[in-house]
């Protein structure tokens, strides 16, 4: 289930953002944090299992669009379908907007969009 961010999972948070490739270098991760905590268009969920949080899914608010900028699974998770799981999640909670990605995002997110419409075809 997705969790929306606090300043207390600021570690855990930083942890998972810091498997994107573009957020290797500490000030640039600590400068991502901060767009979170005081942007209001970028919102920054994490993704809680049993007593673990082990997905992040970050994302700016734009009129009708919500763009995916950041996205990451803890290693020891992934191929379980945790990635797409959050990405259907964050269509159910904001229905009001479209899921899109950002550049970076898009070779993952575009699959998991294209999954669904197959799914919802068949
Ligand atoms: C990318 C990432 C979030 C995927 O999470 P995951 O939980 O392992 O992904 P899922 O198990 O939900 O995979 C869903 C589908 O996407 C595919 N997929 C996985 N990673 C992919 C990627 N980087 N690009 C495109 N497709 C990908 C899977 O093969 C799977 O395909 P299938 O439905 O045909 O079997 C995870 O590998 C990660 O945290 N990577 C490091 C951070 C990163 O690079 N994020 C940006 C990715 S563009």
């Amino acid at each position: 289930m997705l969790n929306r961010y606090r300043k207390a999972y600021e570690k855990i948070a930083m942890g998972l953002l810091s498997f994107m490739p573009n957020e290797k270098d500490l000030k640039v991760l600590q400068q991502t944090i901060q767009t979170y905590e005081s942007e209001p268009e970028w919102e920054l969920y994490l993704y809680k299992k049993d007593e673990d949080y082990i997905g992040l899914v970050g994302v700016e608010k734009q009129e009708c669009e919500l763009i995916v900028h950041h996205i990451s699974v803890d290693p020891s998770h992934r191929g379980e379908g945790l990635g797409k799981l959050m990405v259907q999640e964050l269509a159910t909670l904001n229905t009001d907007c479209q899921v899109k990605a950002c550049q970076l995002t898009e070779p993952f997110v575009e699959k998991c969009l294209n999954n669904n419409e197959q799914e919802a075809l068949s």
